[in-house]
């Protein structure tokens, strides 16, 4: 058991086949975690198992959308089932939106957005309280956002789904404190991921956003956000519930 914590805890990481979700995965099983790694894409997904395993770790792959319930069940199914209960939920797939301003978001746009940033995250929390709650003891860290403390880091849409996980996290902090859950949340700045490689940097990139986005400061690695991740999951942050944590090299603070 290590001075962590995680040892032999049961660990779910979404969007874990990439970027911050990828380095959140591969931390864990350092720490002796079993995880479930999982995203949308079922080759990386498999890849980062297999990463683990080569590195003596225990992990197991679902593929799947997480916008989809049967998903979110089939995620939440086999941590219990193959772990023997879920001690540790990181709500981290994401996607980008168009940088699109209010009057110019597309239905589709919105639903996709909200539904794989805000809608997902809900439903796996619903999901994995009863186990925490059998337990006593559990840790929520969602992935939030810049865009989950300002007006300027990215479009509505996004903006929007990342105020909603930093109200998830608040709920879950205050309506579980007492039954020994903690809920937290990274916001990190901007991070080097596969998350923006579709985003034209032209039509739809920070530029779009032009002067709205200033002072960002330094571009983050995964690892550097994954690494809050784990500690915040850990017994290291015992007493910390309900944060929003900018890992984001002072940019809220400008
Ligand atoms: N990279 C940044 O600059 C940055 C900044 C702030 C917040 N974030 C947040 O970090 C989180 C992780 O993103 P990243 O930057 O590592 O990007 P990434 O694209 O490298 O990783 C995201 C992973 O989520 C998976 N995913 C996407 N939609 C999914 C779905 N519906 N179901 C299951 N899996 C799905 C993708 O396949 C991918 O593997 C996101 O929530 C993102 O909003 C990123």
């Amino acid at each position: 058991m290590s001075s962590s914590g995680l040892g032999d805890s049961s660990v779910i990481v979404t969007g874990a086949g990439s970027g911050i979700g990828r380095a959140a995965a591969l931390r864990f099983a350092h720490e002796g975690a079993k995880v479930v790694v999982a995203d949308l894409n079922g080759e990386s997904a498999k890849a980062v198992v297999a990463e683990i395993q080569a590195a003596g770790g225990t992990a197991v792959a679902v593929a799947g959308d997480l916008s989809d319930p049967a998903v979110v069940d089939e995620v939440v199914t086999t941590a219990v089932d193959t772990f023997g209960g879920l001690d540790v939920l990181v709500n981290n797939a994401g996607i980008m939106d168009r940088m699109s301003a209010a009057a110019d978001v597309s239905d589709a746009e919105w639903d996709r957005v909200i539904r794989v940033n805000l809608t997902a995250p809900f439903l796996l929390t619903r999901a994995a309280l009863p186990h925490m709650l059998a337990k006593g003891k559990g840790a929520i860290v969602n992935t939030a956002s810049e865009a989950a403390l300002r007006g300027s880091a990215a479009g509505t849409a996004y903006t929007v789904s990342k105020h909603g996980i930093a109200g998830l996290t608040r709920s879950v902090a205050v309506m579980y404190r007492n039954a020994g859950i903690r809920a937290n949340a990274i916001a990190p700045g901007g991070t080097i991921t596969g998350i923006t490689l579709d985003i034209d940097p032209e039509a739809h990139g920070p530029k779009a956003l032009g002067a709205y986005m200033h002072n960002v400061g330094r571009t983050a690695q995964a690892d550097e956000q994954a690494a809050v991740i784990v500690f915040l999951a850990s017994d290291a942050a015992s007493n910390i519930n309900g944060a929003i944590l900018p890992v984001d090299n002072g940019w809220a603070a400008v």
